[in-house]
């Protein structure tokens, strides 16, 4: 009796490895990507309310009508699509749920999928699970952008590409000439594409735009969010799935048999959640974009390269500075010896040495949670 061959290849995810390794050393750990502080009150006291008053009973399969409404109504003032809530929006457990439906539910078996790598784990493994076929084009640094070339040969005789911006764990945000190289190349060999803007709100310096807005691409989108990361609630896992009605109806049809309905009482503290003013957003945004300044400004004066994070709460820095053999290397080095604990990047590259010179920190911690690990890092340099 052992785990089915499709998920043999994933073991464990590299962020409990590294939470252990961090709790095991006592390290500040800049890995698992949470904050340390949870979202508003407002948010949490309607979810607690909700509980309270009940029912606490199945909510429906799309989710509850109240908050495919808000949804709808977000999505469109966003995006100028015009967005109906019974059609289009469907309440998923977390965007990796709405992953995995809407894999499972649009992929046949051998399907091939375009993943940009460095990709965010679970994509592999819900590929896996949907029977599909991975197709891998790489983001290259520094700037984490992909070769034409490459993308227009990953793109012949795929079903699907899988667009992640702003990008974990590069940081990166895509530009309009991605996207529409992207939206050319879907029109031009039918394929679907999904996007996964769990960091749309987290976008520093640049703008963050949605792959179905462009011209023929809203027919041919799923777009894939969640409250985890707009509103530091990551423990929820409440996200969804705004697509077309023909698409919409493939990822239900996983939906309602991966998990059928999301937890009651949370659907309503998101209701909350998305009901919160513009000022929030702006809030929350110059509050990380302190962040990813200090930690950027703190690993260039200690001699990392960097190249500062356009979005998400990641950022990727180069450590050959240092003289390690690699990142894993590298990140076990500074957990034990020095107490921080950081992601080897090379777990989220098909061709892992992409990965080795690299290090992924998150910046989503305190001020002085990120000063307290500059200070222990400065035991790389005596
Ligand atoms: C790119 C990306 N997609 C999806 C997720 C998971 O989102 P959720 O917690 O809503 O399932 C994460 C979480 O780290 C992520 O970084």
């Amino acid at each position: 009796m052992s785990t089915a061959r499709r998920l043999q290849p994933f073991g464990t995810t590299i962020f409990a490895e590294m939470t252990r390794l961090a709790q095991e050393h006592d390290a500040v750990n800049l890995s698992q990507g949470f904050p340390d502080e949870d979202g508003p009150e407002i948010i949490r006291r309607t979810a607690a309310e909700a509980a309270l008053a009940g029912p606490n009973q199945y909510a429906p399969l799309p989710g509850l009508p109240e908050l495919r409404a808000e949804i709808a109504r977000v999505f469109e003032a966003a995006s100028g699509l015009p967005t109906d809530a019974n059609a289009h929006v469907t309440v998923t457990s977390g965007c990796t749920e709405a992953i995995a439906a809407s894999m499972i539910g649009l992929l046949n078996p051998g399907d091939r999928i375009v993943l940009f790598e460095p990709y965010y784990d679970s994509y592999r493994a819900a590929v896996a699970m949907a029977d599909a076929v991975p197709v891998f084009v790489t983001l290259r640094a520094p700037d984490f952008t992909f070769d034409e070339a490459e993308l227009r040969r990953a793109c012949e005789g795929a079903r699907a590409i899988l667009v992640n911006t702003p990008h974990n764990p590069t940081g990166h945000v895509y530009g309009r000439e991605e996207l529409s190289l992207i939206a050319e190349l879907c029109q031009q060999h039918d394929m679907i594409a999904l996007t996964d803007e769990v960091y749309e709100h987290l976008v520093f310096d640049c703008e963050h735009h949605r792959l179905s807005t462009w011209p023929g691409m809203s027919e041919r989108t799923v777009t894939m969010s969640s409250l985890g990361k707009t509103y530091s609630l990551t423990g929820w896992k409440v996200g969804w799935v705004v697509a077309s009605p023909e698409l919409t109806r493939g990822v239900r049809s996983a939906h309602q048999f991966l998990t059928f309905s999301v937890p009651t009482p949370l659907q309503h503290g998101a209701v909350a959640a998305l009901q919160l003013p513009p000022s929030y957003y702006n809030e929350f945004r110059s509050s990380f974009r302190a962040r990813r300044d200090l930690l950027t400004e703190g690993l260039l004066d200690l001699g990392f390269r960097v190249k500062p994070s356009e979005g998400t709460y990641f950022l990727l820095a180069d450590h050959t500075p240092f003289g390690f053999a690699d990142d894993r290397t590298f990140c076990e080095h500074i957990t034990r010896e020095l107490g921080v604990a950081a992601i080897p990047p090379s777990v989220f590259y098909e061709n892992r040495e992409h990965g080795h010179p690299l290090v992924r920190f998150a910046f989503c911690k305190s001020e002085a949670t990120l000063s307290e690990a500059l200070r222990r890092l400065r035991g790389l340099i005596g």
